[in-house]
């Protein structure tokens, strides 16, 4: 046998690694220097005690999955890890990877993605821990893996060979279960479950044309199963589909920049009804009608009012969390229907408690991301398919169903402007500069608007009490306009800037307009209250979405 775990010591610990909203990400070539991958892993195993369990395993297939899967099972079995469950090839996608961490009930799962960030050799990488409900370690966790990686001075590695993980089954490694599963099945049964597949079915039937991108990342399988096969879409409705190490040298981020492609296909002649796309890992969505652009808070707040469609909601739901700097649009479908609103902290970590506790059936991010109960991830595919169950009950298409919502609750114009690649320095020098003068500012205007409230938002989990502070500034303006400010945690070249703007619109208000213009008061009065030309030297932001 040759399993024996051999000690490797190295000499610099990893200092400051501090995992942002989800997981540590970082350039490849920093995660494949030697000890940086295996330091960081072990940390985790510290962290979290892994000997005699069970853990998931899988990521979205970019560059350096395949060595560093192979790493991590070593490093697992000679950490006593008992049984590993790990996606054909090494492919789940993020919420596949949760549903089978509840499915097996596992004790947690390491993901391995850098999300939406570009892939390759130049790319990103990333490691993310998921604990035994499917979801993102909480910042307790977190925080003990940070505090493990400070003083780290050994790393656990059996020398045997991790087993090939291109064939379902099971081999061992050590005292270790490698147990290889097909990605994509459970995933599909559990969609089956959530949603009146028989519907949609003779939608497509009757006519009704989609087209997903799985922008060359992890959904392709998934999608070409659930959409093309079970779900009858025509060959080929599935673009993008076959999975790549570079992502195609794309930026799989499924924006209205990133899918341009897509965005320009249902704005042009030959426009399906219904576009979608989803990022590298799966998590997040992007929805499309003919001609028209469905705004994340805004899908949320779509979704939210018609869950009940589907037949996993029939019930109805217990309570809508978004992040901060998501509209409120979903708040108002969540008092008209009487159930709780809830705003979090930005990641989507934050809203495990709230699902656990059945006080939130749906959340949703600004960012694309917008999910449920049925994982503890945010999950694409399962928004697409909402989507499209909606509109196979109501028979009516995307921008009718959201010209309706309007005029039912009002719109919430939104927008986010990023202003990228800053000096850390300066970008941290805003925030502190702004948070320092919060108090003052409550009646100052500027752009014809006055600010009524300011806040440095923190928050207190309603279920477990901790608290989160620091989480981004909210600037409250008259006549329903807001502006939240934070800077990104996910990044991995110097400091980004987000602003966040909203205008509230009610029914009665024009509800037709370029959200650009109509938040241009809004736009300017934040960019003066907080200084952006004069502490970052931008006067205009880097992407706009
Ligand atoms: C970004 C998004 C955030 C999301 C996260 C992970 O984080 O803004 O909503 O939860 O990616 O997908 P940020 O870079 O803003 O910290
Ligand atoms: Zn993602």
């Amino acid at each position: 046998m040759n399993s024996t775990a051999s000690t490797t010591f190295k000499t610099a610990p990893i200092d400051g690694q501090v995992p942002g909203t989800s997981g540590l990400r970082k350039k490849v070539a920093v995660f494949s220097e030697p000890g940086y991958l295996e330091t960081y892993t072990q940390a985790t195993f510290n962290a979290i005690e892994p000997a005699g369990k069970t853990l998931v395993l899988g990521g979205d297939g970019r560059y350096f999955n395949r060595p560093a899967m192979a790493t991590i099972l070593r490093m697992a079995a000679a950490n006593q890890v008992a049984r590993v469950i790990v996606g054909q090839n090494g492919i789940l996608s993020t919420p596949a990877a949760s549903h089978l961490i509840r499915k097996r009930n596992a004790d947690g799962g390491l993901i391995l993605s850098a999300s939406h960030n570009p892939g390759g050799p130049d790319g990103d990488f990333g490691l993310k821990y998921n604990i035994a409900n499917g979801g993102p370690a909480p910042e307790a966790v977190t925080d003990a893996i940070v505090a493990c990686a400070q003083d780290i001075d050994a790393y656990h590695i059996t020398d045997a060979a991790a087993p090939s993980l291109s064939e379902c089954g099971e081999a061992t490694l050590g005292n270790m279960v490698v147990e290889v599963v097909d990605p994509v099945a459970d995933y599909a049964s559990l969609m089956e479950e959530l949603f009146d597949f028989n519907a949609i079915r003779k939608m497509i039937a009757d006519g009704f044309t989609l087209r997903f991108d799985a922008m060359h990342a992890v959904t392709g399988p998934y999608a070409t199963e659930i959409l093309e096969r079970r779900l009858g879409a025509p060959t080929g409705s599935v673009v993008n589909g076959n999975p790549s190490e570079d992502f195609g040298g794309g930026h799989p981020d499924p924006n209205p920049v990133w899918a341009k492609e897509l965005f320009d296909h249902l704005h042009g002649p030959d426009a399906p009804d219904f576009g979608a796309a989803s990022d590298g890992d799966g998590d997040r969505n992007m929805i499309v009608g003919n001609g028209i652009y469905v705004a994340p808070s805004d899908s949320l707040a779509v979704l939210a009012a018609n869950a009940h469609l589907a037949p996993g909601y029939a019930q109805g739901i217990a309570g809508v969390a978004r992040s901060m700097p998501t509209s409120a649009a979903s708040d108002r479908v969540a008092e008209k229907l009487g159930v709780e609103a809830f705003q979090t902290p930005t990641g989507w970590k934050f809203f495990g408690n709230l699902l656990d506790a059945g006080r939130a059936t749906l959340c949703g991010e600004e960012s694309a991301g917008t999910g449920s109960d049925h994982v503890r991830e945010k999950d694409g595919l399962w928004a697409v398919l909402l989507w499209l169950n909606i509109l196979a009950v109501r028979g009516e298409g995307v921008a009718q169903i959201l010209k309706e919502h309007w005029q039912t609750y009002g719109r919430d114009y939104y927008s986010r402007h990023d202003y990228e690649g800053l000096d850390s320095k300066s970008a941290n020098h805003l925030m502190s500069e702004l948070k320092s003068r919060l108090s003052t500012l409550p009646g100052q205007s500027a752009a014809g608007l006055t600010l009524t409230g300011s806040e440095d938002f923190a928050y207190t989990d309603p279920i477990d009490g901790s608290l989160t502070t620091g989480q981004g500034v909210i600037l409250a303006y008259e006549g329903g306009a807001r502006a939240m400010l934070r800077l990104s945690g996910t990044g991995t070249e110097g400091a980004t800037l987000r602003v966040y703007l909203e205008q509230y619109v009610d029914p009665t208000g024009d509800l037709t307009r370029d959200a650009q213009e109509a938040l241009s008061k809004v736009i300017t009065a934040t960019s003066q209250f907080a200084g952006i030309q004069d502490l970052l030297g931008r006067t205009a932001p880097d992407v706009i979405s």
